[in-house]
């Protein structure tokens, strides 16, 4: 049986009211697809990356305040704010390719 943590979840929220998140989520699964990254090769071992719309992540004032979208990676737990399509690229890149968290998102 596969475990759940071979899956690696990205939850976006789409509760904004222009709904950004849903654009965001959708510029996130094409950057998967175009830099090769719907599974990864960590420590030996191969991993699924999903992206998820869900609603609000209880981390509203990022979502409220600014023109982007609040989004967790799953299970390691990183949190992004602010986050808009234009920036799908470097999570996909930078955190997923290369393991490093993109610093100018990050919340915490
Ligand atoms: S509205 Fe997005 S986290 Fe609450």
């Amino acid at each position: 049986m596969k475990s759940a943590d071979s899956v690696i979840r990205l939850f976006v929220c789409t509760a904004q009211k222009d709904e950004v998140g849903k654009d965001v989520a959708k510029a996130l699964k094409i950057e998967l697809k175009k830099q090769g990254l719907k599974k990864l090769l960590t420590g030996g071992s191969t991993r699924k990356v999903r992206v998820q719309t869900c609603n609000c992540l209880d981390l509203c004032k990022q979502c409220k305040k600014g023109p982007g979208a609040a989004l967790i990676i799953h299970p390691e737990g990183t949190v992004y704010g602010n986050v808009r399509p234009r920036d799908a690229a470097d999570i996909v890149h930078e955190h997923l390719g290369e393991g490093r968290v993109v610093e100018r998102l990050r919340l915490d």
